[in-house]
Formats: C-alpha cells, sequence, structure tokens
C-alpha cells in the first residue's frame, strides 16, 4: 500500500496555520516542498562539511548564550513514552552564536514556522501556547552504520520539529533512512524525500532512521532539525 501523507507543494498550495493544522491532524504527516531549493541546501553541506568541528562528550542543559557544540550520539534515551538508541553526529548551530552555518536557511525556516504555528515573536525566547521557548537549530549527520531508533516525539520540553531533508538516498547513501509507522507498517520514506523538503509530523507518530549504508565515496545522511526547547 502506497505510504499516505501529505505533501504540501507551495508553489502550488497556500500554508498557514489552519491548512497545517488540518492537514497534521487528517495525515499526522506532512511535507512541505519547494520553500528550500535542492542547490540552497546542498551548497550549505558542502561549506559545513568543510569545517573542523571538535567533538564533546557531554552538551548539558539548553539555555540562551550556549555555546554551540559537536557530539557523537550514542548514548540510549529513556522517557516515560520510547526507550531508543542512536547513532548520530548532532551539531548545534544556537542563533545567538557568530556562526555563519546554514544561519540564511535556519532563519528562512524560522520565519516560515513561526507563520505556521502563529508564533509572533521575533526574540531568543518566545511564547507558545502560554509556554517559554528558544529555537535549537541544529544539523544531525548518519555516517556509516548511523541510526536512530524508533521513538515518538512526545517530551514535556520540546515541540513542533521542522525538519529539512540535505541528502539524498543512492547519492549520499545506499540503504536505510527515515522511517514512519504508517498504516502500521514501518516504511522507508527516503524514496519519496527529495533534498530541501521539510517534514513535519505529529508528535504521537512512531519514527526513526533505519540504519545507514554508505557505499565507497558517499557521505552519509546529513538533516537540519529546528526544535524548539521549553525554557
Ligand atoms: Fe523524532
Amino acid at each position: 500500500m502506497f505510504p499516505t501523507f501529505k505533501i504540501l507543494d507551495i508553489e502550488k498550495e497556500k500554508i498557514n496555520n489552519k491548512i497545517y493544522k488540518d492537514c497534521l491532524k487528517k495525515y499526522k504527516l506532512v511535507i512541505i516542498r519547494n520553500f528550500f531549493t535542492k542547490k540552497e541546501i546542498t551548497d550549505q553541506v558542502d561549506i559545513f562539511r568543510r569545517r573542523k568541528v571538535k567533538l564533546v562528550k557531554q552538551s548539558g542543559n539548553y539555555f540562551i548564550g550556549k555555546k554551540n557544540f559537536s557530539r557523537f550520539d550514542k548514548t540510549k534515551i529513556i522517557n516515560k513514552f520510547s526507550t531508543y538508541s542512536r547513532n548520530q553526529y548532532l551539531h548545534t548551530l544556537f542563533s545567538w552564536n557568530n556562526n555563519k552555518s546554514f544561519k540564511i536557511i535556519f532563519n528562512k525556516l524560522i520565519k516560515l514556522r513561526n507563520k505556521i504555528l502563529n508564533i509572533s515573536s521575533k526574540k531568543y525566547v518566545f511564547t507558545y501556547k502560554k509556554r517559554k521557548f528558544i529555537n535549537i537549530p541544529k544539523v544531525l549527520h548518519y555516517p556509516n552504520d548511523g541510526f536512530l531508533d524508533k521513538h515518538v516525539d512526545f517530551n514535556y520540553d520540546n515541540d513542533s520539529n521542522f525538519i529539512i531533508v540535505a541528502s539524498q538516498k543512492n547519492l549520499h547513501f545506499d540503504k536505510g533512512g527515515l522511517s514512519y509507522e504508517i498504516n502500521k507498517k514501518y516504511t522507508n520514506l527516503e524514496d519519496f524525500l527529495q533534498i530541501g523538503d521539510i517534514i513535519c509530523n505529529d508528535y504521537k507518530i512512531k519514527h526513526g532512521v533505519k540504519k545507514i549504508k554508505l557505499k565507497k565515496g558517499q557521505i552519509g545522511r546529513f538533516s537540519l532539525v529546528l526544535s524548539m526547547h521549553q525554557i
């Protein structure tokens, strides 16, 4: 059966708070297409890959003014709603830091997200559903054998992730990839995705990244994630 999700092509369709909410309720998974071009994303991934990173082991809590950090995550996450492992690089790109990586892209995404969720503040701390949040822009990189176990996003201090697809299956990796539980079947969506797509999901839908396998010369799977963290 063909997986059911909604592709909202903004060259053909309008998007606003009501349309977004209705789609998410109906489909649980919405892909916003043609907001970013493929080139816009891949040019920045190329620049990002050339920078030197220093990996830290631990990163601590999120707060305003926190320095950017990069780490390799392989710790198990255990919370009331799911227990899952991961194998991935995580690089934070907080808006208050003077770092040019993906700055234009994340600023554009924050603007779109704010429009879609009716967030009016342009400050680092903003109010959503009467709670105070900060943005956490980050880059995830799955190298060979990288994965993220199936999980749900529900969590008390996190809300509404917007994920930009930054790699293409077959070109950047050979096997594995972003997968969602649709009609009780855990389905790899990579064949339906394009670089530049923005993925939004209902917090109750199970998802993860199936183990990434690379062929010689491939760089792995990159995604740009904008999450919001309650402070
Ligand atoms: Fe998730």
